[in-house]
C-alpha cells in the first residue's frame, strides 16, 4: 500500500468532537462517523497552499470544481447532469433541514425509515412539520424498506421521503429494483425525495455499486433532490463543504429561495480540498475501501462471536450497526465505555438495543478496541 493507513495520529487536543468526549479518559472513541486517517497529500498540498497564501476572502465557486463534479458523476455512475443543478452548501445536514423546511405544506408529514442518522429524525420538528418513521426490515440478514408500509405513509398527507442511501446506519446499498420502487411510490403520490449519498463512495462489497436514486429514470430525475460530498469520503468533515443536485428547475428554484440568507457560502478551505480530493485522490480511496474492507471483515467477523452479540453483512460505510438486545444490558453504550470504547447509541437513531461502531480506524485500534468488548462481555 501506497498510503499508510496504519498510522496513529494523535488527536487529542486538537479540539477534535470524536476525541475531547473521552479526553483524559482511556476510552477508543469509535462514535461520530469521522475517519482517525490523515487527508490524501493532494488535499494538504492544496490547503498549504491556501495557507501560504494568506488571504481568506469571499470565494467564488471555482468553474473547474463543477466541472470535475460533473465529469465524476459522468464516469461513475453513467448520470449526466448540469452545472445549474449543482448548489453547494455547507453541510448535508442544513440541506437536509431546508428540504424539510421548503417542500410540503406545512400541515403534511415527512416520512423516514428507521433506524437513520439522527438529523433525520430532527430535522421535520426543527420546522414545525410531523415526522413518520417506517420501520426498516431484516430480510436475509440485510436491512431493507418495508414498501408496503411505506406506501401507506406516503399516501397520506406528505410532502418529502428522506431516503438515505447507501444506509446509515445499516450499510444497505439499494440495488436498482428498490430504488424504482421508491421512485413510483413517491411518483404516485407527488412526493420530493431528498436522497442523502454521502456515503456513496464507500461501497466495500465488489459486487455492489452505488446507484443515485436520481439517475434510474426521469420520474426520479424531476423528483429528487440528492446530497453528496467530499467530507465523508476524503475525512473532511470539518471543512464544511457539500452540495446538492437538483435537476428539477421548480424544486431548485424552492431550495435555493428558502436557504437565501440563512447559511454562509461553503468556505475557501472547503471548496479546494473538494477539487483536490475529487480531482487527484482517486488512488488513495481505493486503497482507503481496500483498508476498510478488511476492517469491515474483522468487525464481522468478531463481533458475530461476541456473546449476545449480532451483526448483519456490512455492504458499505464504515459504521457497524450492531444488534445488542440479547446481551441483556440495560445501558449497553456505558458498559462498553466503562470497557474502554466509545460507541454511538441506539437510542439516537431511534432504535433501542443497538450500538454503531465506525471502523474507519487504524487496524491495531480497532483490534483493540473490539478486543476489548470482547473480554468485558465474557466477563459480565
Ligand atoms: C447520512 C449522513 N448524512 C449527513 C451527514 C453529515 O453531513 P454534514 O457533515 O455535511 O452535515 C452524515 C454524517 O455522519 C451522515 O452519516
Amino acid at each position: 500500500m501506497k498510503y499508510n493507513f496504519d498510522e496513529i495520529i494523535d488527536r487529542t487536543s486538537t479540539s477534535s468532537m470524536k476525541w475531547e468526549k473521552y479526553k483524559d479518559k482511556d476510552i477508543i472513541p469509535m462514535w461520530v462517523a469521522d475517519m482517525d486517517f490523515k487527508v490524501a497529500p493532494p488535499i494538504s498540498d492544496t490547503l498549504q497552499q491556501s495557507i501560504e497564501h494568506g488571504i481568506f476572502g469571499y470565494t467564488v465557486i471555482p468553474d473547474k470544481l463543477n466541472e470535475i463534479i460533473i465529469a465524476k458523476l459522468d464516469t461513475l455512475y453513467d448520470w449526466k447532469i448540469k452545472k445549474e443543478w449543482i448548489m453547494w452548501v455547507p453541510g448535508v445536514v442544513c440541506a437536509l433541514n431546508n428540504a424539510c423546511a421548503t417542500f410540503g405544506e406545512s400541515q403534511d408529514k415527512i416520512v423516514t425509515t428507521a433506524p437513520i442518522y439522527p438529523p433525520f429524525l430532527t430535522a421535520p420538528q426543527n420546522c414545525g412539520k410531523k415526522l413518520v418513521t417506517v420501520p426498516m426490515i431484516d430480510v436475509n440478514h440485510r436491512a431493507t424498506l418495508d414498501f408496503d408500509t411505506l406506501e401507506k405513509e406516503l399516501k397520506e398527507n406528505t410532502g418529502l421521503f428522506m431516503f438515505c442511501s447507501p444506509y446509515n446506519p445499516c450499510g444497505t446499498v439499494f440495488t436498482k429494483d428498490e430504488i424504482h420502487r421508491i421512485v413510483e411510490l413517491c411518483a404516485a403520490y407527488d412526493v420530493v425525495i431528498c436522497s442523502d449519498e454521502i456515503h456513496s463512495d464507500f461501497v466495500l462489497d465488489e459486487d455492489k455499486h452505488h446507484i443515485p436514486t436520481a439517475s434510474v429514470s426521469q420520474t426520479a430525475k424531476d423528483l429528487t433532490i440528492t446530497l453528496m460530498a467530499p467530507s465523508k469520503t476524503y475525512n473532511i468533515p470539518g471543512l464544511g463543504c457539500s452540495f446538492a443536485v437538483i435537476p428539477n428547475k421548480g424544486l431548485r428554484k424552492k431550495f435555493k429561495t428558502s436557504l437565501k440568507g440563512l447559511i454562509p457560502e461553503v468556505n475557501l478551505l472547503g471548496l479546494f480540498a473538494a477539487k483536490a480530493a475529487y480531482k487527484e485522490c482517486d488512488e488513495w480511496l481505493s486503497q482507503l475501501i481496500l483498508y476498510l474492507r478488511k476492517n469491515r471483515d474483522i468487525v464481522q467477523d468478531r463481533v458475530n462471536k461476541m456473546p449476545g452479540c449480532k451483526l448483519n453483512p456490512i455492504e458499505s460505510t464504515y459504521l457497524a450497526w450492531v444488534d445488542v438486545r440479547d446481551t441483556g444490558l440495560k445501558d449497553p453504550v456505558g458498559f462498553f465505555e466503562q470497557a474502554g470504547v466509545g460507541l454511538s447509541d441506539g437510542i439516537f437513531f431511534d432504535q433501542k438495543g443497538f450500538v454503531r461502531l465506525n471502523f474507519g480506524c487504524p487496524r491495531s485500534v480497532l483490534e483493540k478496541g473490539l478486543k476489548r468488548m470482547g473480554a468485558a462481555l465474557k466477563k459480565q
